[in-house]
């Protein structure tokens, strides 16, 4: 029989490879992965995560599950914003945790923080465990994303919320037009240049184009179980936040 493929960024790859090699990619880009975020974005994707917790609120107290959390952008600022509470970082990608290890212990956060390497698809953790549930540019890495959704439907407590940062596809053709021609002229360059790995930087905007837009992924987080399910476009749509409660 054969077996079923998937997109790696625009090459077909069977699905069982699909894991592997982007743990590759981001085992490779690891050491330079917080450096080149800013190249990249001009520094802009910390605004899209600031726009985040602005949206989601964090509350004292509260338990955070990161999912492909890396080196911890997302769940840094959460417990900032909450005043205490506690962040589970999971993600594929070892390399990119202990990175992110070493960031909480340089800031003196590290006992609000567990660090779990694991896959979206398969959470090893028990139903009804956290309050919030975030993914910030992962889920289009995720082999099968609508299991990604189903599992975080799964982990959160009753009332708890999703929230999903990502790249997503830019309504005006002519911006869209504008955007590609920067991102495929210009991200693998600056990967080469500043972390020596044009490939992964490759794979990352043609990952970019392949993932669903806000409308179409705003059906798969009803899918999961979703109420209340939402988005609002960051910078024209370059990047969407989408969120949804378990209720
Ligand atoms: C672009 S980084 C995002 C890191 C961080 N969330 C941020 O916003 O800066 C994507 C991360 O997703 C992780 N990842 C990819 N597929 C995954 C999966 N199936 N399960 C868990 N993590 C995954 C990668 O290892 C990588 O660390």
């Amino acid at each position: 029989m054969n077996e079923k493929t998937t997109h790696f960024g625009f090459t077909e790859i069977p699905e069982s490879e699909k894991a592997t090699r982007v743990q590759g990619v981001f085992g490779s880009v690891a050491s330079k992965y917080d450096v080149m975020n800013d190249a990249m974005s001009l520094g802009i994707h910390r605004l899209w995560k600031d726009a985040m917790m602005d949206w989601l609120a964090p509350r004292p107290g509260q338990k955070l599950l990161d999912v492909a959390g890396g080196t911890g952008d997302i769940s840094f600022r959460f417990l900032k914003r909450a005043g205490h509470g506690h962040a589970t970082v999971l993600d594929l990608t070892e390399p990119m945790l202990v990175a992110g290890r070493q960031r909480a212990e340089a800031a003196s956060m590290a006992d609000q923080l567990d660090w779990v390497v694991g896959d979206a698809m398969a959470l090893p953790f028990e139903d009804n465990t956290f309050d919030t549930y975030t993914i910030s540019f992962g889920i289009r890495n995720v082999t099968r994303p609508q299991e990604a959704l189903n599992e975080a439907f799964r982990v959160l407590k009753p009332g708890g919320r999703l929230m999903v940062l990502e790249f997503s596809q830019i309504p005006t053709p002519a911006l869209q037009w504008a955007y590609d021609r920067y991102s495929f002229n210009c991200i693998p360059v600056m990967g080469k240049i500043i972390a020596d790995d044009r490939d992964s930087y490759q794979y990352l905007v043609e990952s970019i184009r392949k993932f669903p837009d806000q409308e179409t992924f705003l059906g798969m987080v009803r899918t999961a179980g979703f109420d209340n399910a939402k988005y609002r476009n960051l910078s024209l749509g370059i990047a969407c936040l989408h969120s949804g409660w378990k209720l």
